[in-house]
């Protein structure tokens, strides 16, 4: 459920913006599992054909979001690898993929996403998009590596060819620059 009172939030709008494409997905990837909240998120709202995958390098967290997930666990394929990875394990065309990046909150902070990895998962999810799939990404800024992270990912993501993909940022104007925000890319052609 979204939280209608808090419709601004980052995630919420996020999560809200993708719903009506969740409906319709059949491939469906959360790149960043953690405590398995987005996963959750992800098999309440697709059809019970679809199919999705879920990525962490950190056990724990795969197995809380294994936990978290049990109710799903037949459509769920839980991978112990990094989303550097996905080309080799995702075989599908992508309808949806979600990165929530940073580190899990209450656990050790250098486990956190990193620029070169992350920007090398988004590439592959982007090279497998259906046409009008979408790829939403969370941006933490507020910490030093996320702040790199961030930079690195918008300069990419701003170079896509427009006639290729539609990318869209949402953040927060009236709040800290460091404060997390956004994007998100869309496949038109
Ligand atoms: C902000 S948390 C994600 C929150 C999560 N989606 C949830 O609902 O609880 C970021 C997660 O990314 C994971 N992570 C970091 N680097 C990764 C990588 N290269 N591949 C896959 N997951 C990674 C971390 O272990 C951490 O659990």
């Amino acid at each position: 459920m979204i939280d209608v009172q808090t419709v601004s939030n980052v995630l919420n709008l996020i999560k809200a913006a993708i719903l009506p494409a969740l409906a319709k997905a059949e491939v469906v990837v959360d790149a960043t599992a953690g405590n398995g909240y987005d996963t959750l998120f992800l098999a309440e709202n697709t059809a019970d054909r679809s199919k999705i995958y879920a990525f962490d390098i950190q056990e724990a967290a795969l197995n809380n979001t294994r936990e978290r997930t049990s109710a799903y666990a037949g459509r769920i394929e839980y991978v112990l690898r990094s989303h550097a990875e996905l080309a080799d394990v995702v075989e599908e065309d992508i309808d949806l993929a979600i990165f929530n990046l940073g580190y899990l909150p209450g656990q050790e902070h250098a486990v956190t996403t990193k620029q070169e990895s992350t920007l090398l998962a988004v590439q592959q999810v982007l090279g497998k998009l259906s046409l009008n799939g979408a790829c939403v990404i969370v941006a933490y800024p507020g910490h030093e590596a996320g702040g790199q992270e961030a930079v690195v990912l918008e300069g990419f993501l701003a170079s896509l060819p427009r006639k290729d993909y539609t990318v869209g940022c949402y953040r927060l104007l009236n709040h800290a620059r460091t404060a997390p925000y956004a994007y998100i890319v869309e496949k038109v052609r």
